[in-house]
């Protein structure tokens, strides 16, 4: 193995470079618990439960409670890892920045490569659920639905799916400009999200009839796992809690609780909702459903007024999520630009926006095509074994970084360490299993294309190889040159 990929880039440096440490460039310390958990569900609650509950439900049958809470436990393991690497090297590459301090440059550059799956199609995913509940709110307040060529994949009825593209343009649209969620909207828009996601249980419930849940697993054991792989979908973005590392009062009490108190909370909220809508409707009529909770509310009533409620709620609260990932995605292109692993034009700033503008319409554009053209399950699944690949990654840097760097300065430790990041790995192996054959084929063929890019691109633009303005490392880049304090794994 050429020992280039081996670069490991210090997390001194790291910090350096992101400026956490300068002197007036401290970020303040203003976010408390509560505001950290309403972060927290702001970013994952979206198409996962109001459109992804139903293929859940198609695998798992009421057994669909058990897969949320094995998805859960996965995140609650994950979650420690990225609060204990976001407080040791706090910058906004996260777990491609981690992977560069602990693991080498080729290993950073194939967990990038994995984030365009976690955020660039997962976006694509969000967009097309959105559409989902754009078009039941049309139907249900204008009589009127954008006809399935307009409005679906190929091979799924459709020919173009014009809303997933129009609401991923939309938030590109928004992006550009600057417009972010200010923290009290990012507060008010959880208070949405769970306040409908109440709503929908409480309506749901008047409907209920326990025989609807039995038999408990028609699909036993292999359901639930291959549910438990999709239910994953609806917990992505709690990273997002050990990303405000930095401006959060008391992080290392901080962070651990609001990470156990967001994933417990939408925990509960998830199984709530799996009962109330299967104790509402047969598992066989719910699953594979577009717009779930939207149709079993109109069941649960018989009129349309609750399910336009959801469906208002559900286009608001999904859009909020397409632009939340969008934001990310494009964050982590400018990261990994800076260390010249992808081409120039992603860290570009408008100097009229002061937004990365090429970057954003990039991201928009690339991603707007299987956003278009892809079904939901198939980008679902590539987002989900995408995200689980580099959550693996994440558990396994906290163990590198506790043995090249011991002594490093840690806000947060995880609690049992090494058996907690070790049943992180554990569980996110066990959700990738879970995944169909397709999707891992599919998964190989994306890895070896990132592979090559890395080897024909990445590796010879690499500032830390090049000696750019980053890495001063002399000539060939070789581990161990590094012009800032290395890890003993650079000089190995
Ligand atoms: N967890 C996010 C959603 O469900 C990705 O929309």
């Amino acid at each position: 193995m050429p020992r280039s990929g081996l670069r490991v880039k210090s997390p001194d440096l790291l910090v350096a470079e992101s400026g956490a440490d300068r002197e007036g460039h401290g970020l303040q310390r203003t976010i408390g618990p509560f505001q950290l958990v309403c972060f927290g569900i702001g970013a994952i609650v979206g198409t996962g439960i109001f459109v992804g509950l139903s293929d859940t439900v198609a695998e798992a049958g009421p057994a669909v409670i058990v897969s949320f809470l094995l998805a859960a436990l996965t995140c609650v393991f994950t979650a420690f890892s990225f609060a204990e690497l976001g407080g040791a090297i706090p910058v906004s590459g996260s777990s491609y920045s981690y992977a560069y301090a602990t693991l080498g440059e080729r290993a950073a550059f194939l967990v990038g490569w994995c984030l365009l799956l976690e955020y660039g199609v997962s976006v694509s995913a969000v967009s097309i659920g959105w559409g989902q509940y754009l078009n039941e709110l049309l139907e249900n307040t204008v009589g009127w639905h954008i006809p399935a060529a307009l409005a679906d994949a190929p091979g799924h009825g459709g020919v173009v799916n014009v809303p997933a593209v129009i609401v991923m343009l939309l938030a590109a649209a928004l992006l550009v400009r600057g417009v972010r969620e200010s923290a009290r909207a990012t507060a008010a828009m959880a208070v949405i999200k769970v306040g409908i996601l109440v709503l929908f249980c409480a309506i749901a419930f008047t409907a209920y009839d326990a025989g609807n849940l039995s038999p408990f697993a028609p699909e036993g054991i292999g359901g639930i796992g291959a549910g438990a792989s999709l239910a994953f979908f609806s917990f992505i973005g709690f990273d997002a809690i050990s990303t405000a590392g930095e401006e959060v009062k008391n992080p290392r009490r901080n962070i651990p609780l609001a990470i156990l108190i967001t994933i417990g909370c939408v925990a509960l909220l998830y199984c709530l909702v799996s009962v109330a809508a299967l104790g509402a409707m047969p598992w066989e009529q719910v699953g594979g459903k577009p717009a779930a909770l939207s149709l079993i509310v109109n069941h649960a009533t018989g009129s349309a007024f609750g399910s336009s409620v959801i469906a208002v709620g559900a286009v608001v609260a999904i859009a909020s999520v397409v632009l939340a990932v969008m934001y990310g995605q494009t964050r982590i292109l400018m990261s990994m630009s800076r260390d010249g692993l992808v081409p120039g034009v992603f860290e570009r700033i408008s100097p009229k926006t002061s937004t990365p503008v090429a970057n954003t319409w990039i991201v928009s554009l690339v991603f707007a095509v299987p956003a278009a053209v892809v079904p939901l399950d198939v980008v679902l699944d590539m987002t989900v074994i995408g995200t689980l690949a580099v959550m693996a990654v994440v558990n396994i840097c906290v163990i590198a970084l506790r043995r090249s760097r011991p002594g490093l300065p840690r806000r947060f430790r995880v609690p049992l360490y090494p058996v907690a990041p070790l049943l992180g790995v554990a569980f996110c192996l066990y959700l990738m299993y879970g995944l169909p054959l397709v999707t891992w084929l599919q998964f190989a063929v994306f890895l070896l294309a990132g592979a090559l890019v890395y080897t024909l691109y990445g590796r010879r633009r690499s500032r830390l190889a090049t000696g750019g303005e980053d890495g001063k490392d002399g000539e060939d880049g070789e581990d161990g040159d590094a012009s800032e304090p290395v890890t003993p794994r650079a000089r190995g």
